[in-house]
């Protein structure tokens, strides 16, 4: 991976573009990853951009990924929803997976909603579960915030002890309660990947405390941490793992399964931006 970092002055470049394009300017990011862009389809869309036409934009080049910028109204509220994120397995520095987090950030996002597809390692999971984050483990062995600070996004050591949410996880908790599905919740361990697990990583991460896993989010929550946001992640478990019983993960299946619970991401989200006021999230 080629390290490289992208500037403030690019990022607000790139935001300077988007605010000539947009009507409103948003409050709440949402963030997709496999699969999972369809839980996006009812926002009622004001402007679209595909990234390839944004200046200074990384393109994303996972087929199962859009690749769209979505500005809208969604619940009465303002949104930017990117459709498809970078990935430091696809050899994006870990500046450039967080860029979109940062145009985010100049363009005034204070609630980031993150949407991944994991693996299980919780034997009481299920494939098609949900699970909200409360925390995570960063194995990626990167980290966006590493070289000068930039003072004007955020402190130098940005506390992480409470990087998910506690009002947004009990509110996403209630939205379960009120839709009658059924939500997990749990620590979530970013890897860099693209390679899967072998049996004897799956013992490692649940002896560390892991109970889901997978290839993308904690880089983005760090950056949202520095940048002062308030963050809410929701894993649809794919597949599980039983480090006693080792089988291949099927990626076709993955995506499959993670598109089958779009639905209930986007159920789940949709409750929460109505009731962000009420939950006192802002
Ligand atoms: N490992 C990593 N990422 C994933 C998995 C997995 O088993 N399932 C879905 N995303």
């Amino acid at each position: 991976m080629t390290n490289i970092k992208i500037s403030r002055e690019k990022a607000k470049e790139t935001a300077g573009f988007i605010r000539e394009h947009i009507k409103k300017l948003p409050l709440i990011g949402i963030l997709s990853g496999t699969g999972l862009g369809n839980s996006l389809q009812s926002i009622n869309i004001d402007s679209s951009f595909d990234y390839r036409n944004i200046p200074n934009f990384p393109v994303s080049t996972v087929e199962s990924h859009m690749g769209k910028l979505l500005f809208g109204n969604f619940e009465n509220q303002e949104i930017m929803a990117m459709q498809g994120r970078f990935h430091l397995y696809e050899g994006y520095s870990p500046s450039e997976v967080t860029f979109p987090i940062r145009i985010m950030q100049e363009l005034g996002v204070k609630i980031l909603i993150l949407s991944n597809a994991a693996g299980g390692l919780n034997p009481l999971f299920s494939p098609g579960d949900i699970m909200l984050i409360t925390d995570q483990i960063n194995l990626t062995g990167h980290n966006p915030l590493t070289g000068p600070n930039e003072d004007a996004w955020g402190v130098r050591f940005p506390d992480m002890a409470a990087a998910y949410d506690k009002k947004l996880i009990k509110s996403a908790d209630n939205a379960g309660k009120e839709e009658s599905i059924i939500l997990q919740k749990g620590v979530y361990a970013g890897l860099m990947g693209p390679s899967l697990e072998t049996p004897a990583e799956i013992r490692f991460l649940k002896t560390i405390g892991a109970d889901a896993v997978g290839f993308s989010t904690v880089q983005e929550t760090i950056a949202g941490i520095h940048a002062g946001m308030k963050i809410l992640g929701l894993s649809t478990i794919t597949n599980i793992h039983n480090p006693l019983n080792p089988s291949p993960s099927n990626i076709d299946q993955i995506i499959a399964v993670a598109n089958n619970a779009a639905p209930k991401i986007e159920a789940i989200m949709r409750k929460v931006i109505r009731n962000i006021h009420e939950c006192d999230c802002r």
